[in-house]
């Protein structure tokens, strides 16, 4: 309790002890603000007009000094425009003077009633802030599941090949120890190097795809052409199509401006929805390859898609999410998508898929194009 006047001080000291308060006076703003630094109370009555430093000069010193403390001040009838001032600043309350016994209290319930919800405000927050930590906990230690999850499916895949590979270069040694090179046995050989090469292919094809996913390998933005990006993609999977009986629509429109972009990240994504497109049509179909621009979203579009199986409706949720894949052990391993998804969230695109089960499927590229 802050006042110039001893009597005030007295009186006001004397009804508050009795109604069970714990008070200390001081006779001036800069006394009580070290008492108020010394000995936190949980509210602060003050008087607003004080030789020295007044009353509002104490609020915002007080305030500052710990905004829980509630302060009530004092005013006289006149001054009312000192007292909004000081509910401006946070004052949790004012009384006039001559002080009434039962404003003061009223008072001071409220303020008691600020402090204790502001109180289990700041412990509920602190409550939140806890849950959100555990949740931010939970989500590593999910990461840390699906890495585990990664690290054991990249053995499962590359252990394969690997043997594979292991026992074509012992059959190898084989011919060579067993004499020189007939045609017969060079035509064997050349038959172990070509399965060699395809299994070396594939390792390497599952390490990239991991490492786009884990973010490993940075990616290097350069200008991108769309027409020649797709035209390496038709190269690359026209044998699959052949060999699916699968033929190949296009309709890229011409003069597509360049985007900027990782050249080989895209191409990644095109052939990714390419690979799945074969897989859903096994008895042959249409795939369509189309590129354009999208005017309002300013954005160029790829689109892919074939007349396959479709997406039934309750896996669509879940096909961007690594690892998910409805194909048979060790024909997916649930990459694709989410390395097409993870490519488009860096180049500040979007991936987005319309299905229609037995009917097709359409996957759209977006890849923002210059302002
Ligand atoms: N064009 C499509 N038609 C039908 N289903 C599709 C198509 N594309 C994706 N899917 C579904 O989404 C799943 C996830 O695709 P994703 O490319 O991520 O993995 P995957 O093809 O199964 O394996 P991976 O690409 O790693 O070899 C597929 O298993 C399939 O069920
Ligand atoms: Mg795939």
């Amino acid at each position: 309790m802050i006042d110039d006047e001893a009597d005030i001080r007295e009186v006001v000291s004397i009804s508050l002890t009795d109604a069970g308060y714990r008070v200390a006076t001081a006779a001036d703003g800069r006394t009580g603000l070290l008492r108020v630094q010394s000995e936190p109370p949980q509210i602060v009555i003050t008087d607003i007009r004080m030789p020295g430093m007044d009353g509002i000069q104490v609020l915002d010193a007080v305030k500052k000094l710990n905004p829980d403390i509630e302060v009530i001040v004092i005013t006289a009838f006149a001054d009312l425009e000192l007292a909004v001032k000081a509910l401006q600043l946070d004052a949790s309350d004012f009384i006039t003077k001559p002080i009434s016994d039962s404003a003061l209290h009223l008072a001071l319930n409220r303020a008691k009633t600020r402090y204790t919800v502001r109180k289990q405000l700041k412990d509920y927050t602190r409550l939140l802030e806890k849950e959100k930590e555990d949740q931010a906990r939970i989500l590593h230690q999910d990461k840390m599941m699906s890495l585990g999850r990664l690290a054991a499916s990249v053995v499962h895949e590359i252990n394969n090949p690997l043997s594979g590979i292991l026992n074509y270069i012992r059959l190898m040694h084989r011919i060579l120890r067993s004499g020189p090179l007939g045609a017969e046995r060079q035509e064997k050989f050349q038959g172990y190097l070509d399965l060699v090469d395809k299994e070396l292919s594939r390792c390497t094809q599952i390490v990239s795809n991991l490492l786009t996913f884990s973010r490993k390998s940075p990616p290097a933005f350069e200008t991108v052409h769309i027409d020649d990006l797709l035209e390496r993609c038709i190269l690359l999977s026209r044998h699959r199509l052949q060999l699916q009986k699968i033929d190949l629509a296009t309709d890229i429109q011409p003069d597509l401006p360049p985007v900027t972009g990782d050249a080989n990240q895209l191409q990644q994504c095109v052939i990714n929805l390419i690979f799945n497109a074969v897989d859903a049509m096994p008895a042959g179909g249409t795939l369509t390859l189309a590129a354009g621009i999208d005017r309002g979203k300013n954005r160029l579009t790829i689109a892919v898609s074939d007349t396959g199986c479709g997406i039934e409706e309750k896996n669509l949720p879940h096909i961007f999410e690594p690892f998910f894949t409805t194909k048979q052990e060790g024909y997916g391993v649930g990459l694709g998508l989410s390395t097409v998804y993870g490519i488009m969230q860096r180049h500040q695109g979007a991936v987005t898929v319309d299905s229609r089960p037995a009917k097709g499927t359409t996957f759209r590229l977006e890849i923002p194009l210059e302002r």
